[in-house]
């Protein structure tokens, strides 16, 4: 598929308000300030279709991207800012649950983390929510040029191992958008979940 020409389509302010669940849906999840903003331009070659921050929490809408009518990408706000009330992040987190178990349209899944600082408890509850649903997932170490190549293998080696634990459909790829890393792996992966 051709990225370059994915368009912003809407922003929802929750799950309840997203577009009819057809067609296939890809989503970005992480931690607040993981990348994933980054990430999607990188892919798309474009330097701000999704809006970046160095402020975490950037991303509080659910943003829907299209590449084709009815194939979606989806920028999911970040979890886990500390700044955000308790409640709030129990809500939004519940919310994410619900998306991945209730979506039909939602066909992978790549949830991004800091290459130094991976597998954070909801970075793991993500990947079991997912894995109990049978949605596939795509995990990318990002700011991969972070660290040294040495660092970044024993990084990646250790989240492979511990991606097996997860007994699921979880491929683990070292990311950067500085230094355009992982990129193709990404749309390798997202090329086969867009023609399923
Ligand atoms: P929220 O929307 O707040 O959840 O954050 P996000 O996950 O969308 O992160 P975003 O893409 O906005 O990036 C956060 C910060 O990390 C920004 O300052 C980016 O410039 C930086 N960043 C993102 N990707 C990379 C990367 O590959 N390498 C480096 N060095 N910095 C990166
Ligand atoms: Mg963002």
């Amino acid at each position: 598929y051709n990225y370059q020409v994915t368009h912003f389509v809407t922003s929802a302010p929750d799950i309840r308000h997203l577009p009819a669940d057809e067609g296939i849906e890809v989503a970005f999840a992480g931690r607040s300030n993981a990348g994933k903003s980054s990430a999607l331009n990188t892919l798309t070659n474009q330097k701000s279709l999704a809006r970046t921050s160095k402020t975490p929490g950037r991303t509080q809408l659910i943003n829907l991207f299209e590449l084709q009518p009815g194939l979606r990408l989806v920028d999911l706000p970040g979890y886990g800012y500390a700044e955000v009330p308790e409640e709030l992040k129990r809500k939004w987190q519940k919310a994410l649950g619900e998306y991945l178990q209730k979506r039909n349209c939602l066909k992978g899944l790549v949830v991004l983390m800091d290459i130094r600082h991976p597998l954070k408890d909801l970075d793991q509850q993500m990947i079991q929510w997912a894995v109990a649903v049978d949605l596939p997932v795509l995990v990318l170490l990002t700011k991969a040029d972070k660290l040294a190549s040495g660092a970044r293998k024993a990084q990646l080696n250790m989240v492979r191992e511990a991606a097996l634990a997860f007994m699921g459909d979880v491929q683990v790829e070292a990311f950067s958008s500085l230094k355009k890393i992982g990129v193709d792996k990404l749309s390798q992966k997202l090329d086969t979940w867009f023609s399923e």
